[in-house]
């Protein structure tokens, strides 16, 4: 059977880093109160110009780097944004002629935070079917260009960045210690639009618009929907929570993120937390905290790792992956 491999991955963050302090100064809010509420205590902003193309090509290339490949080895670019730097052509298109690929195919899923979960569903089914054999699969993002810097209800939550993985179709004997990604789920329900959306378009306001969001009803949500999601996963697969040797989720929240492992028994020290530097990143998130954990070691061949992400629309997905 053909399996989806992991061969590399790897994160770009801006350079500048914005304290919460710093926000302080432009909003009513404080450290204390962004900490405690979410765990958020820096973010990283992108310069003036440097747009969520740029994000992506340097993630892109370092995670072909690490997997060791040129752009004559990949046939497929996904990019998962919601923030592309035109609103045609895809983001995906552009990378691909900067990293100098000339084959394959090349576009944009928009699928919100849950956008990397969404393309490595994609991925996964492509390159299981034979129809593509290498992809690479980034997330990338500048929120800070659709926050209202006045709200501090939202402004003090995200922050700009990309993440990348080199995706490779494997023969494997199959099972669920054969490395690769072993299952994915996702979901959709649309009618929570007015919980979490932006509010503009190409089509509505002619405007790029501003991230609006009614944060404790989304937070509710999430746990809910990501339990599920969870729970599909490993019934899947047969496998159990204490299986899992890593969480890598979508960082939107501490309080999420530790409240989705106690309802698996799972102790937090499992869950892969970057929320606290980055803040959310949107579709990066999870592939910066993946490239973080094996950066420092944490994830090694054969463990485990469980990939969850939920976010506007509702969108909301997981995956199960044998490293
Ligand atoms: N600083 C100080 N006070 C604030 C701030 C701030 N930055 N923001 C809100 N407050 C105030 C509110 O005005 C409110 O004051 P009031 O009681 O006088 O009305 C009080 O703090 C409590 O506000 P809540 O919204 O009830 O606070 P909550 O504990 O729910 O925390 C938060 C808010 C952090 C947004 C939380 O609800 C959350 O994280 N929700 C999930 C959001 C999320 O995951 N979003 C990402 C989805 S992904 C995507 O697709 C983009």
């Amino acid at each position: 059977m053909i399996r989806t491999v992991v061969t590399g991955c790897a994160g770009h963050l801006p350079e500048r880093v914005v304290t919460n302090a710093e926000l302080a100064e432009r909003v009513d809010t404080s450290d204390e109160w962004i900490v405690a509420r979410t765990g958020i205590r820096t973010r990283h902003i992108a310069a003036d110009g440097e747009t969520t193309g740029d994000l992506a090509v340097a993630a892109g290339l370092k995670a072909m780097t690490a997997a060791g490949v040129g752009p004559e080895d990949i046939d497929l670019i996904i990019v998962a944004t919601a923030t592309p730097d035109n609103t045609f052509p895809a983001t995906a298109a552009q990378v691909q002629a900067r990293l100098g690929v000339r084959q394959g195919a090349a576009f944009d899923i928009q699928a919100v935070c849950s956008g990397f979960i969404y393309g490595l569903a994609t991925a996964d089914n492509f390159l299981k079917a034979g129809q593509f054999r290498r992809c690479l699969l980034i997330g990338s993002e500048t929120f800070s260009r659709i926050l209202d810097w006045e709200d501090r209800t939202t402004c003090v939550l995200f922050g700009d960045g990309a993440g990348a993985v080199v995706l490779e179709a494997q023969e494997s004997e199959g099972g669920n210690d054969s490395p690769g990604v072993l299952t994915t789920h996702i979901h959709s329900d649309g009618r929570h639009h007015d919980l979490l959306y932006v509010d503009g378009g190409p089509s509505s306001t002619q405007t790029v618009g501003h991230l609006r969001m009614s944060g404790r009803e989304v937070f509710k949500h999430a746990v809910t929907n990501l339990s599920a999601v969870i729970q599909e996963a490993l019934d899947a697969t047969g496998l159990q929570a204490g299986d899992i040797d890593w969480i890598i989720p979508h960082q939107a929240n501490k309080r999420i993120l530790d409240g989705t492992a106690r309802k698996f028994g799972l102790d937090p020290a499992k869950v892969v937390v970057t929320v606290d530097q980055h803040g959310n990143t949107s579709a990066a998130s999870v592939p910066l905290a993946l490239a973080a954990a094996i950066a420092d070691g944490r994830v090694k061949p054969g463990d485990l790792l469980l990939l969850e992400a939920m976010g506007g629309g509702f969108t909301w997905g997981s995956a199960l992956v044998r490293w």
